[in-house]
């Protein structure tokens, strides 16, 4: 997973810099100095929101050590130690104390915590009146493969899809609201890459691909099976990994809400 998730990043790194950019439009002048990382990872969205908010530091929770020590690493080569803190924390469980944020962060791991409503009244007691909490969840599994690989039979990736029925979650919308949020915006960001792709895509496609392989013994028929285990050889002259074919496609929906301001006292 580890792997996967920094590889994203590298291979989507104009989603990530698109998606800053829009939230230090709507931060309205005063960009965010406290950002808390819900479900880091190993840190792609701490690295970018830091990088996009110079004056911020980051609180990266995230329930797996292993997680958090390859975050700790990636900060210390990227020059940004001091200005990151992890925090081991489950984040199904009560939340640790933290200072009040300006600004909550949490991409593709709401739909892997056990009760998104308990996150979202966290997240909401966590920020200040007036921050923001931004959710990113990928609408579909990213796409690589044309229709007609000269392998197999054509169609293989829509079939793979097809027989594992992902499903990532929702509209957030109305869970937002019972958090006692205010919508600001929900917006699609359409990921279409072409050729000349960024220099780690082979090695993101092998990787996703792996991954839904390991889910499909039983699924798939076995010519499909053995098609994709070609793909996914790093060895053979068809593989992901020497293809020139591959592009990347993929939507990532990120929702933006308020935690309002208090009501003057009365
Ligand atoms: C798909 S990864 C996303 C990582 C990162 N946000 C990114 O976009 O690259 C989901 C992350 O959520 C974390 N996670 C899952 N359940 C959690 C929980 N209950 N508390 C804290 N973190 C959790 C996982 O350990 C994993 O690092």
């Amino acid at each position: 997973m580890a792997e996967v998730l920094d590889l994203d990043a590298e291979v989507l790194h104009t989603y990530q810099a698109d998606v800053t950019a829009w939230l230090a439009d709507l931060s309205d002048g005063s960009p965010p100095r406290r950002i808390l990382d819900l479900g880091s990872g190993t840190g792609t969205g701490t690295f970018a929101l830091l990088e996009r908010f110079p004056e911020a530091h980051a609180t990266a929770l995230d329930v797996s050590p292993q997680m958090l020590h390859r975050l700790r690493d990636g900060a210390c080569a990227r020059g940004l130690d001091e200005r990151v803190h992890t925090v081991l924390a489950d984040l199904d469980a009560p939340w640790p104390s933290l200072d009040p944020a300006d600004l909550a962060w949490a991409a593709s791991s709401l739909h892997h915590m056990a009760d998104p409503d308990h996150i979202l009244t966290e997240a909401f007691r966590t920020l200040r009146p007036g921050g923001l909490l931004a959710i990113a969840e990928m609408d579909f599994f990213p796409r690589f493969l044309s229709d007609h690989l000269g392998l197999g039979r054509p169609g293989l990736e829509a079939r793979v899809h097809a027989a594992l029925n992902e499903d990532h979650g929702g509209d957030l919308n109305p869970a937002l609201l019972d958090a006692g949020f205010t919508l600001e915006t929900k917006r699609p960001f359409v990921i279409d890459l072409q050729h000349p792709l960024p220099a780690a895509t082979g090695r993101y496609a092998q990787a996703c691909l792996r991954r839904l392989r390991a889910h499909l013994d039983g699924l798939m028929d076995g010519e499909d099976l053995a098609t994709l285990d070609t793909l996914i050889d790093s060895d053979g002259p068809d593989g992901v990994l020497r293809r020139q074919d591959l592009t990347v496609r993929t939507t990532r929906t990120v929702w933006v809400a308020k935690r309002p301001q208090q009501r003057p006292s009365q």
